[in-house]
């Protein structure tokens, strides 16, 4: 049995005090949750606010991206080593990080190691965009994207891999619950080649993209799919309980 995971991405969105507000409107609901792991991802800069704030529950927290060395002259970068103890996640290879900060494969290759020597879990984001869907190339390029983003990394059951298509992110376009569990799947058969069978079967592969209240159930009821990384519907406090909740009681 694989536990269900939700992750907020709440992206380059609220300040401080709107982060502090956000949580502690959702946190008591969100404890009560039993049947589910539940990953809040704010900014750097309220990491350390937030979890101070969850302290005394099972809510947890992580980092939307870091860098991968370990301290240095590498000006506005956050590592590995400062994260600890902030958060037990960390996004890793978001397609907004791939697009507009130039991330490659061997990047978050890099940064997946040292994410993992610093005992932090990495939430690794893979997806293919329109014109490589269009043209049949969605098994190639996530393929590759594992190949390459988990290259020379051993067997590890703390990997969580979010499947991501590029055009259901922000777009309120939605891939179809059942297409996603067969990429889910594909993704799934892939795990188990590169590393074995019994890890990859308990692997959490999550679902993001325009997830909201009304089409959760959608992904969740699927077999393959073991939860959600939810973005814009995370930063509404009623939105992303409605979500969550609706995980926890399906899987009662
Ligand atoms: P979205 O973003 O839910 O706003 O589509 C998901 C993500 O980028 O993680």
């Amino acid at each position: 049995m694989r536990t269900p995971v939700i992750a907020a991405n709440w992206k380059m969105n609220t300040t401080i005090p709107e982060a502090n507000n956000l949580v502690s409107q959702m946190k008591y609901k969100l404890n009560l949750m039993e049947n589910i792991e539940i990953i809040i991802c704010p900014p750097f800069i309220s990491l350390s606010v937030i979890k101070e704030l969850l302290k005394g529950t099972s809510i947890e927290t992580g980092a939307q991206n870091m860098y991968s060395e370990k301290e240095g002259a590498y000006t506005g970068e956050i590592s590995p080593q400062m994260l600890r103890g902030l958060c037990e996640y960390v996004i890793l290879g978001h397609s907004e990080r791939r697009f507009y900060f130039s991330e490659n494969d061997d990047i978050v290759n890099k940064k997946i190691k040292s994410a993992l020597m610093y005992d932090l879990k990495p939430i690794l984001c893979i997806g293919e965009s329109l014109i490589e869907k269009e043209s049949n190339k969605t098994e190639e390029i996530l393929s590759e994207q594992l190949d390459k983003g988990l290259h020379e990394i051993a067997n590890n059951k703390d990997l969580i891999i979010a499947y991501e298509p590029l055009w259901a992110i922000g777009t309120g376009m939605a891939a179809n619950g059942e297409e996603a569990n067969i990429t889910i799947k594909f993704i799934r058969d892939k795990m188990a080649q590169l590393w074995n069978k019994t890890t990859s079967d308990a692997l959490r592969i999550l679902y993001g993209g325009s997830v909201k209240s009304n089409n959760i159930i959608e992904f969740v009821s699927k077999p393959d799919i073991d939860g959600v990384l939810v973005g814009g519907a995370s930063l509404k406090a009623k939105e992303f309980l409605n979500i969550a909740n609706q995980i926890d009681n399906y899987q009662q």
